[in-house]
């Protein structure tokens, strides 16, 4: 098989690529290990920032969210008896919309699909090689178990954080920082409306809590645990005793409703930054470079911001312009690095931690960005979302 550029990954990162490539004229063909019903289905982050939602519009990819995502105008920050309202659109004149990665995912799947774009499910074996010349290639096994080969101009790791591109990059160029956290968070999935216009992230001595959401009709809530706590150690009562303590339920009126959870899960908590992004002829986007924590939604907004500097730089460069490939790497490291101090920020911010002089910090903190413009406006911008290209 030959093609101009080889997508390892065919999550945001490796179809939105593909969709942009196809849209200036470049031919693409995407490899992925799971099949398509498992990608278009796994549950992510939910929230989009608005220069996401810009690219998706400008990109013909925005007709289902302009219909279903619901914006929002910020978001709830609170501590035991106090909760505040912060107002992005007031602060940074910016908003961010409510609409799944899944939901995101579909609609990228089903533009593939009506663009007749080549995605190969269901492979193994996934290879890279020959990165340093221009003639790279990818060998896998595909899913009647024959032995290929994708010979490309470029290979994109779009394969998140364990795939093999990553790797691929030699030990003696590659640089990685990494922060681990001491606690998880557990994910419900709830068929219940929202008991919140917009998220509550709420401080709490027991440990924050999240209140999320996926429509008019479902919930998303996370409540901070241990590392390696056992899903089954958290009953239905005690997820929604442990939501309504930490939320406020009855706090200044407010009530928590409950409803039946359809899905749980316990997530571990990293930041891992690896860089280059770029080495001969791989380039990483996505998951596959960087991962931050999820307090403050950032991963799949991220990954969207380098897909939108790499589509350009790779159509460039496979016209004979290299200028925007060679500076790939360090341009989107420059929002990575943002986005990974954000990400850290706001986690040791929210989550609560033994030490008591720590707790004093975050609380002086979220009174600080909750009653200063200035500190309320840092956070606004953040988390609305700088502009590509920042
Ligand atoms: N060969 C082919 N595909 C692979 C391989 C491999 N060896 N290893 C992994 N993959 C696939 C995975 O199955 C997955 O579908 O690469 C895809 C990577 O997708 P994501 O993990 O969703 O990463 P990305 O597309 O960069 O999206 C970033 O995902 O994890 C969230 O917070 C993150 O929301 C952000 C988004
Ligand atoms: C989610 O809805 O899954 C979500 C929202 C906000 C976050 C993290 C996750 O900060």
């Amino acid at each position: 098989m030959r093609t101009q550029v080889a997508i390892v990954g065919a999550g945001p990162s490796g179809l939105l690529l593909s969709h942009l490539l196809a849209a200036d004229g470049i031919e693409s063909v995407v490899l992925e290990t799971r099949s398509e019903e498992y990608v278009a289905s796994r549950i992510r982050a939910g929230i989009l920032e608005q220069s996401t939602v810009d690219l998706l519009r400008a990109a013909g990819l925005a007709d289902r969210l302009d219909r279903e995502a619901d914006p929002h105008r910020g978001i709830h920050l609170q501590w035991p008896h106090e909760r505040h309202h912060l107002d992005f659109v007031e602060l940074a004149g910016r908003q961010v919309f409510v609409y799944g990665q899944t939901e995101l995912q579909k609609d990228l799947v089903a533009a593939a699909h009506a663009r007749g774009q080549d995605v190969v499910y269901e492979i193994d074996d996934t290879a890279l090689h020959d990165l340093e010349t221009d003639r790279p290639s990818v060998t896998f096994t595909d899913s009647g178990g024959t032995a290929r080969r994708l010979e490309a101009e470029v290979v994109v790791g779009c394969d998140g954080s364990f795939g093999p591109s990553r790797t691929a990059v030699p030990a003696d160029v590659r640089r990685t920082w990494e922060r681990t956290y001491d606690y998880s968070w557990l994910g419900i999935l709830a068929d219940v409306a929202p008991s919140t216009d917009e998220l509550i992230y709420a401080w709490h001595p027991d440990g924050f809590a999240l209140h999320s959401m996926r429509s008019a009709t479902v919930s998303r809530f996370y409540l901070q645990v241990p590392n390696d706590t056992p899903v089954e150690e958290w009953s239905e009562d005690r997820i929604w005793e442990g939501l309504a303590t930490r939320l406020g339920h009855g706090q200044d009126g407010w009530e928590l409703t409950t409803g039946p959870i359809t899905d749980r899960s316990v997530l571990p908590m990293r930041s891992h930054v690896s860089q280059p992004m770029r080495h001969g002829r791989l380039f990483l986007a996505g998951d596959a470079a960087h991962i931050v924590p999820p307090t403050g939604a950032k991963g799949l907004n991220l990954a969207v911001a380098d897909v939108a500097l790499l589509a350009p730089a790779l159509t460039a460069l496979l016209r004979g312009d290299h200028a925007r490939a060679d500076a790939y790497s360090d341009t989107a490291l420059r929002r990575v690095w943002r986005c990974t101090h954000f990400s850290w920020w706001m986690t040791t911010m929210l989550h609560t931690s033994p030490d008591p002089f720590d707790r004093q910090l975050q609380l002086s903190q979220l009174r600080w960005v909750t009653s200063s413009e200035a500190g309320a406006t840092g956070l606004a911008e953040n988390y609305a979302g700088l502009p590509i290209g920042f």
